[in-house]
């Protein structure tokens, strides 16, 4: 499974960078909006430090202005993946963006007809966000589960980005289930190394080196 880091932070991504196991970014309007740096400096720099997939958001609404806000982002680097939300204007889009050889990330998937359709406008990553799920009482994972058996039964090749990640729980789930992806938020992604009993083992490893005769 591929691990993207859910955020546009540049000290989150660097920092994520460095452990070895960093294969993309996505990022999002919200997202964005968080940072100092100016956008398109900002998507730059990130795509600059992970070579992987760089998702970044169209805010258009209308195909035509969809299809000209993408190809202008898709210019800003190489590993840009442009991420459109599912709409029938989105759709258009996509099978448009696909033609041309644009990367797409179909967004905001919160069902399996959702996923299936961007799959066959042609996208490359369908993102579900199962946490906004669980929010309302869903079961986000069980939409994971369905876009896997459906892409499976077709043999469909556009990747599952499994998003809106809440806890390591989710990660495994994924995992366990064959998602090509998670998207992860900083915080987890930590929480995804960390196990009390490493800590109580390391602290005891330690302490008993200071023992051994040398
Ligand atoms: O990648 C999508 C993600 O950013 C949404 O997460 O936590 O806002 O539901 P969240």
């Amino acid at each position: 499974m591929k691990f993207f880091l859910d955020t546009a932070n540049l000290d989150e991504i660097r920092d994520v960078a460095s452990w070895g196991i960093l294969d993309g970014v996505t990022t999002n309007p919200s997202l964005c909006a968080k940072e100092s740096v100016r956008f398109e400096d900002l998507v730059k720099e990130i795509s600059r430090i992970v070579p992987g997939p760089v998702s970044v958001e169209c805010v258009s609404e209308k195909s035509p202005d969809i299809i000209s806000e993408a190809r202008k982002l898709a210019k800003l680097a190489k590993n840009i993946a442009v991420k459109i939300p599912i709409t029938i204007e989105g759709l258009k889009a996509i099978y448009a963006l696909c033609q041309e050889g644009i990367m797409v990330n179909t967004t905001l998937i919160f069902s399996a007809s959702q996923a299936l359709l961007a799959a066959k406008a042609g996208a490359k990553f369908v993102s579900p966000f199962i946490g906004r799920l669980d929010d309302i009482s869903e079961e986000g994972m069980a939409l994971i589960e369905e876009i896997a058996t459906i892409f499976d039964n077709y043999r469909i090749t556009t990747e599952i980005i499994v998003a809106s990640i809440r806890h390591p729980r989710h990660v495994v789930e994924a995992a366990l289930i064959g998602a090509d992806i998670c998207t992860i938020p900083y915080s987890v992604m930590d929480k995804l190394v960390r196990h009390p009993l490493t800590d109580i083992g390391i602290e005891k490893f330690l302490k008993d080196w200071g023992k051994v005769k040398k």
